[in-house]
């Protein structure tokens, strides 16, 4: 099949940079899918890091250390960018301006007021295909609560609880990094860092929080500064966040929770609904397993746990009995950017797109008003300013 070709630049070459070399490298695992990506260029402040891309990807020609020397580069097309969360505003801004699709990290700016400014240059430039990382969403288990969500399976919805906790935190020897610091992860902390993963399937099933409280903790107040002394931790390492969910035709209790520190969890993230006619259940912790509990009134109350057999949202060469992974998300959630990019939302290959801007935009408001919720100890009315 004849694939158009994406041509891509990587700004920020640390941890997820590499996953998506990793993933365009992997696109024969795709099948029936006419679009491919290809990195062309990359660019870190850090040449060591640009390096690894030198060394392991053959279709990189150029590698820069300004970001703004690789948005003025004809040959790109589109723009992965991967970078602590303090620049999200200026060089995803800076993106969008130079006419180059986004696929950004979350949070989309450290802020509230950041944010905005990303979103304003989104609607000043709507040829731009813009999407936020988000690739959970695209396990085979949590598409199946999607498909369940969008046929009304569940009846009048209960309660909803969905998570993302990390442990490696428990260990106090772990050296400190940007995303325990406020001026580089921002005020949120764990909320900015973990909790567009978890809001994603909520705000696109359209259960937007009315209010909030907010329960913040930190835990390890510092970590060894990698110089022989100590640096204090400033951010929030774990947050729960009780939810009153108003929708058109319901009202039900959601808690949102993100840990840095939760332990025995690593990289566990999950969703559980409860509804009257139907409950199920979903955590990348057992990634082939999906539960779900049908009901009829005055029927047996009893949990169907499947192994989820490899159905992913684009097809692969994997047989349907094999697991699906991390870098499995990562590469469906890749697939669904590049055919948005390449057919427009209306005529991609399956409906599920990337997180969309809008979305981490309410992500936002609800971490700007669990923030406050904390600090005056009270429930915060979130503001969805004309958007709810
Ligand atoms: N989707 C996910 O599962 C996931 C997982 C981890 C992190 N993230 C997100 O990815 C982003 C980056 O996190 P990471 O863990 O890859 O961080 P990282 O520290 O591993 O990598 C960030 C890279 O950005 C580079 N950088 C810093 N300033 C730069 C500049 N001015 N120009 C170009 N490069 C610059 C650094 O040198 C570093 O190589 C964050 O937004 C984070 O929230 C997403």
């Amino acid at each position: 099949m004849a694939k158009t070709i994406v041509s891509f630049g990587v700004i920020g070459c640390g941890l997820m940079g590499k996953e998506f070399a990793s993933a365009a490298a992997r696109w024969c695992h795709l099948t029936g899918v006419d679009f491919e990506p290809r990195i062309v260029a990359v660019c870190d402040a850090n040449p060591a890091a640009t390096q690894w891309f030198e060394e392991n990807v053959p279709s990189v020609e150029r590698a820069y250390t300004d970001y703004k020397e690789l948005l003025a580069d004809p040959a790109v097309e589109a723009i992965y960018c991967a970078v602590p969360h303090n620049l999200h505003e200026r060089i995803y801004i800076d993106i969008i301006q130079a006419g180059k699709h986004l696929l950004g990290e979350k949070p989309f700016g450290i802020d509230l007021e950041a944010n905005e400014a990303i979103m304003a240059a989104i609607r000043e430039n709507p040829q731009v295909v813009v999407r936020s990382s988000s690739e959970f969403p695209f396990f085979p288990g949590a598409q199946q609560i999607v498909q369940w969500v969008n046929e009304g399976k569940f009846g009048r919805i209960i309660e909803v609880e969905a998570g993302f906790w990390h442990s490696s935190d428990l260990d106090p020897t772990k050296p400190i990094n940007w995303k325990r610091r406020i001026a580089t992860n921002g005020e949120y902390g764990c909320m900015g860092d973990l909790g567009l993963h978890v809001l994603h399937l909520p705000l696109r099933f359209g259960w937007k929080p009315a209010s909030v409280r907010a329960l913040l903790s930190k835990i390890v107040e510092e970590r060894p500064d990698g110089k022989g002394g100590m640096a204090p931790c400033e951010t929030w390492d774990n947050a729960i966040l009780a939810c009153d969910v108003k929708t058109a035709g319901q009202q039900f209790p959601m808690v949102l929770s993100t840990k840095r520190i939760a332990p025995g969890h690593a990289n566990t993230w999950f969703i559980r609904i409860q509804g009257t006619e139907m409950s199920a259940e979903f955590t990348t912790k057992n990634p082939k397993q999906v539960a779900s509990l049908p009901y009829t009134p005055g029927g047996q109350q009893a949990w169907h746990v499947v192994d989820a057999p490899y159905k992913s949202a684009y097809g692969t060469i994997t047989g349907g009995i094999f697991e699906f992974g991390f870098s499995d998300s990562i590469l469906q959630m890749w697939a669904a950017f590049c055919d948005e990019i390449v057919h427009g939302k209306d005529g991609m290959q399956q409906s599920f797109t990337c997180a969309l801007p809008e979305e981490a935009a309410d992500s936002h408001r609800l971490f700007t008003a669990a923030l406050e919720s904390d600090k005056t100890g009270g429930t915060a009315v979130v503001d969805w300013g004309n958007g709810a």
